[in-house]
């Protein structure tokens, strides 16, 4: 299973550097979204990204133009026909996600991978609203894309062999580290992660430090590159929200519960550094 053309659905901020890492290993890529302008402001990180790359010398200004190249934008799913693998990134929602699934698996060419980057929809669902179960797959990738080196291979109940290994080599290719993992709610990471950042959450909702406080104590007493409720920001408290009430809802499980304050921060729509403000206050959306 040869992978030479990869699909990305969704240019946000995940499919945009999902691109980004193929791209850079040179694959052509083509990069869709619904609008015009999420394709263009897609385009846009990934060239800040590359351009920053090449500021410290790490990539010629010839690289960042041929990779920018191989990416060709798109607002339909008709230019994925030809991909042989299609990695989605868009909403989290089911519903959205296994309608998604029935057009690509309509759309793209027989024997092309069709893989999700969802944070903790189950795989084994997704694949069964398809004709080609045995082809999907998760690859699940982490913020921000350029710099994190793990793709978590989703294995599905019916995911064949060859498309788990088609998958761990292509992870390698772009420069990753694969880990392959079976489908259950949050997979490994973040039914590890999401709970911790959960539980800072509470630490904040009741008093017992303050923001910067909470997140100091983690970095200086855990080594944590970063503290919870600041990498909170940057996932995206809807998208940590929503890990956790699938964690809650899938396990049945009291200890999973959403923090109060994290469903209220969401009402409010602060969701984080994409809107500006989380726990945290950002210069720009
Ligand atoms: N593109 C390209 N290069 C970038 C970049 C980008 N978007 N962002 C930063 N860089 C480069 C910088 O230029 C810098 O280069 P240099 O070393 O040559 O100077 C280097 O990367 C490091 O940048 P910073 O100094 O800004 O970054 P830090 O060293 O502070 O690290 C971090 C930033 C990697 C984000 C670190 O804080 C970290 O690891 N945080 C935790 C992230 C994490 O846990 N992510 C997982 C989230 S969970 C998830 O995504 C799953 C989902 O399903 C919820």
């Amino acid at each position: 299973m040869e992978i030479r053309k990869v699909g990305v659905v969704g240019a946000g901020t995940m499919g945009s550097g999902i691109a980004q890492a193929f791209a850079v290993a040179g694959y052509d890529v083509v990069m869709q979204d619904i609008k015009d302008e999420f394709v263009q402001r897609g385009l846009t990180t990934i060239r800040k990204s590359l351009e920053r790359v090449a500021s410290k010398g790490k990539m010629s200004a010839d690289d960042v133009a041929a990779a920018l190249g191989r990416i060709r934008p798109s607002v339909t799913l008709d230019p994925l026909a030809d991909c042989d693998l299609v990695v989605e990134a868009a909403l989290e929602n089911v519903d959205l996600k296994t309608q998604l699934f029935r057009k690509l698996d309509g759309i793209c060419k027989d024997g092309a991978i069709l893989a999700s980057n969802t944070s903790s929809i189950s795989l084994t669902r997704i694949a069964a609203a398809t004709t080609r179960p045995t082809h999907v797959v998760g690859m699940h990738f982490f913020n921000p894309v350029p710099l994190m080196k793990l793709v978590e291979v989703i294995r599905a109940l019916q995911t064949d062999d060859e498309v788990i290994r088609a998958v761990e080599e292509v992870s390698r290719k772009i420069g990753k580290t694969p880990h392959v993992v079976k489908d259950s709610y949050g997979f490994v990471v973040n039914r590890v992660l999401i709970p911790m950042i959960n539980e800072g959450i509470n630490c904040l909702y009741e008093g017992l430090a303050q923001p910067e406080d909470i997140d100091d104590t983690m970095k200086l007493g855990a080594n944590h590159p970063m503290g919870p409720l600041a990498l909170a920001d940057l996932i995206g408290l809807d998208i940590v929200l929503n890990v956790m009430e699938t964690l809650y809802q899938g396990f049945e499980d009291p200890k999973y519960r959403p923090s109060p304050l994290l469903k209220q921060m969401v009402d409010a729509g602060y969701l984080g550094r994409k809107t500006g403000r989380g726990f945290f206050r950002y210069d720009q959306a």
